[in-house]
């Protein structure tokens, strides 16, 4: 696929054609903002809930147990009718529903989902399966497999780590999972070196030996220091999980005696005494990242104080260099990191964070030396401490499908015109294939129905550190499975939609990468439109939280966006190299638009969040009635870009112009509720405890309140 950094190689008449033909294959998988695909979705729906159906009548010679007499009699009918009423209400009531699919609903990760996602799950639903097992969901157990294999597959996951990848309830519940299974990983060395040290069982085990980074070599696990132990990489603590497996195995030696020194049987406060440890683990992430990862750190037991955040820089993403002051600061303290996470599409910014930093940042540390503290009380000699390892999880719940942009489709698939999506992003997708884990929403970027979570494990064997009991282990489908993760019973049918979107659409850049290359696009034409919405004579003005690349200056660009950009059409706009160019480099890394209107002049945060707020309470579908009476939080809006109709033709202008008259009647203290969807509103306040614990302060609260006078 070509870039935008390069010269476009594509024919030109060819890119017109693309253009056209695109809204053809949009205007096939999706119901539509309109319910254009209303008829051939109900065809195909009814169709598949008879096929599904029938499956029901298992034994047809079975005897029936709801006879003709039955369905005549009043008691039946009575119910019947109770049924119909009932349904009626709650269809009555269901029609004020958030309408998600229209073009006018610009708030949440969530837009229309896609036609054959919805049919997928309605097929599975129909036969209630189960996805704890294959006992209870033999089918749909095997499509999770696969669609496992195809997320592991787009991430680039190698195979010989025989990568996995499983369907969850959600991105938050994959999270917890990814960090339980990191936290089990990191500490479960020890638990093996007291095993041997103590325990007869294990006396053959003394040579066992384990490589140790910083070394570059391996040495024997009995002679290696705790700090050492804590500093694996995370193949090699798998590797040594397998082989105490069939140890236990082949030995006949009860599991019983290693698990004993573990964390997961004594819980952190023995786990520290056992080992004579005393200082508490941490899990880094930036301040950006989702409340999940507050959750899985209190729930695990690591505390949510020793959830350390990162400050982000002026485009919202983790700041690598902060990020290595901390670094410093744990290898200094011999202070053990379990992870480091990475967002791919922050929930409030869709900022990027550069993982290919952090790779480097891991690959650097394992080996690094520093001059630390004293070990030996306060006034003791400065110790050299050594090798710093962590894990990389990757949060691409909401992302995480944008790497089908990156992946060519097949041979004889339409290769589309790139849509404006900047370097810097393609080049983080391409590094997930080297984190040690991925959360990826099929329920979010996938546009499938919910509940559709998912996570996918580099090394596959990482779940073993989730195993309760070793006769799992033994079970030949071990990591096919369900016993492992967080979640027992789930649906099969969040599999199925999965999986049969995955079919008809492809995991690649012609199929969703063309649904969400198209969001990006619609996101980067609401940035020009932020930037231009208030005129030079307006009342108010509006700025985009991320500023604009310092390549371009701002009148300039305004200008250009005026002339060149808004009220063009979809096909003048994707053939027009130097638009293209300039969209690629501006607005968010993936398509969420932060900003904030001010009354022209107006240096009071108070007054500038009760204008924000008016506008936000009335384009709000719900009564939202969020209210600040704090003035050293500033408050902002957002829109979610993800219904991929925002780019067609004259959307954004008919949003615009209502966004333009909400903002006019609100300054102008003019309260009538006009029926539109498309803000929601955040308040910074929510990031300022984590804030608090900055070491440094760059705060986007700060930059706002500099930018906004
Ligand atoms: C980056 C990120 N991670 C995790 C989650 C949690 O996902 P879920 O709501 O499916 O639990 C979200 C939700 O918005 C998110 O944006």
């Amino acid at each position: 696929m070509a870039c935008w950094s390069g010269q476009r190689q594509n024919d030109m008449n060819k890119d017109a054609d693309i253009c056209r033909t695109q809204w053809e294959k949009l205007g096939s998988w999706f119901i539509g903002p309109s319910a254009e695909n209303i008829d051939e979705f109900c065809e195909l729906a009814i169709e598949t809930i008879k096929r599904n159906g029938k499956q029901q009548n298992y034994f047809p010679d079975d005897k029936t147990y709801i006879p003709a007499e039955i369905k005549s009699s009043k008691i039946y009918k009575a119910e019947m009718a109770k049924l119909k009423t009932e349904l009626k209400s709650l269809n009555d009531a269901l029609t004020e529903s958030i309408p998600l699919a229209s073009i006018r609903y610009q708030g949440h990760m969530v837009s229309d989902t896609i036609l054959s996602a919805r049919l997928g799950f309605l097929s599975a639903w129909m036969t209630n399966a189960n996805n704890v097992a294959t006992e209870v969901g033999l089918v749909t157990t095997q499509l999770e497999i696969e669609v496992g294999k195809q997320l592991c597959d787009l991430f680039g996951f190698e195979l010989t780590n025989d990568p996995r990848g499983y369907i969850t309830t959600g991105g938050s519940s994959a999270n917890i999972e990814a960090l339980w299974a990191s936290r089990n990983v990191k500490f479960f060395p020890l638990a093996v070196q007291n095993a041997i040290k103590n325990e007869a069982e294990l006396a053959g085990e003394k040579e066992l030996s384990v490589y140790i980074p910083r070394l570059d070599r391996k040495q024997k696990i009995l002679s290696t220091s705790t700090w050492d132990l804590l500093n694996l990489n995370l193949d090699d603590v798998i590797a040594l999980h397998q082989e105490i497996d069939l140890l236990t195995k082949n030995d006949d030696i009860d599991f019983a005696h290693i698990n004993k020194y573990s964390l997961t049987y004594n819980g952190f406060v023995q786990f520290f005494k056992l080992h004579n440890l005393t200082r508490e683990p941490v899990v880094i992430a930036s301040a950006a990242s989702h409340l999940s990862w507050e959750k899985a750190a209190t729930l695990l037991g690591i505390g949510n104080h020793h959830l350390v955040c990162i400050p982000f820089d002026n485009k919202t993403r983790m700041d690598a260099v902060a990020l290595q002051k901390i670094l410093e600061e744990c290898l200094a303290k011999m202070v053990p990191v379990i992870a480091v996470v990475c967002v791919i599409g922050t929930t409030e910014h869709g900022a990027v964070d550069p993982v290919d930093a952090m790779l480097n940042l891991q690959a650097e540390y394992r080996t690094k030396n520093t001059t630390g503290v004293s070990l030996a009380g306060e006034k003791g000699p400065l110790e050299i401490t050594e090798g710093l390892n962590f894990y990389l999880l990757a949060d691409a719940a909401w992302g995480g499908y944008y790497t089908t942009i990156i992946r060519n489709p097949p041979e004889d698939d339409q290769l589309l015109p790139p849509f404006p999506i900047n370097d810097y992003v393609r080049k983080q997708l391409s590094c997930l294939k080297d984190v040690d884990t991925v959360t990826v929403d099929p329920h979010k970027s996938g546009y499938c129905p919910y509940p559709a979570g998912g996570l996918c494990y580099r090394n596959g064997k990482m779940k073993l550190s989730l195993a309760f009991s070793t006769d799992m282990l033994q079970s030949a489908s071990y990591l096919n499975t369900n016993c492992f993760g967080l979640e027992a019973s789930k649906p099969g049918a969040a599999s199925a939609g999965v999986y049969l979107a995955h079919r008809v659409i492809g995991l690649h850049s012609s199929g969703y990468g063309r649904i969400l290359g198209q969001s990006v696009f619609g996101a980067k034409l609401f940035y020009c439109a932020w930037l231009t919405v208030a005129k030079p004579d307006d009342n108010f003005v509006c700025i985009p939280l991320i500023p604009l690349d310092e390549a371009y200056e701002e009148d300039l660009a305004k200008q250009f966006i005026r002339d060149r950009i808004l009220g063009k059409s979809y096909g003048d706009l994707s053939l027009d190299t130097e638009v293209m160019h300039f969209l690629s480099k501006i607005g968010p890394d993936l398509p969420i638009n932060a900003f904030a209107v001010n009354v022209k002049d107006n240096t009071h945060a108070d007054r500038c969040n009760r204008l924000n707020l008016a506008v936000l309470n009335i384009l709000s579908h719900t009564d939202s009635k969020i209210s600040t009476e704090s003035d050293d939080v500033l408050i902002f809006l957002k829109n979610t870009v993800m219904n991929p109709w925002t780019a067609a033709d004259d959307t954004i202008q008919m949003l615009l112009q209502e966004f333009r008259n909400v903002v006019t009647q609100c300054i102008t203290e003019v309260r009538d509720i006009l029926m539109s969807y498309f803000v929601l509103v955040t308040c910074l306040k929510e990031y300022e405890p984590r804030w608090k614990a900055f070491p440094l302060r760059d705060t986007m609260q700060e930059r706002t309140i500099c930018r906004m006078n």
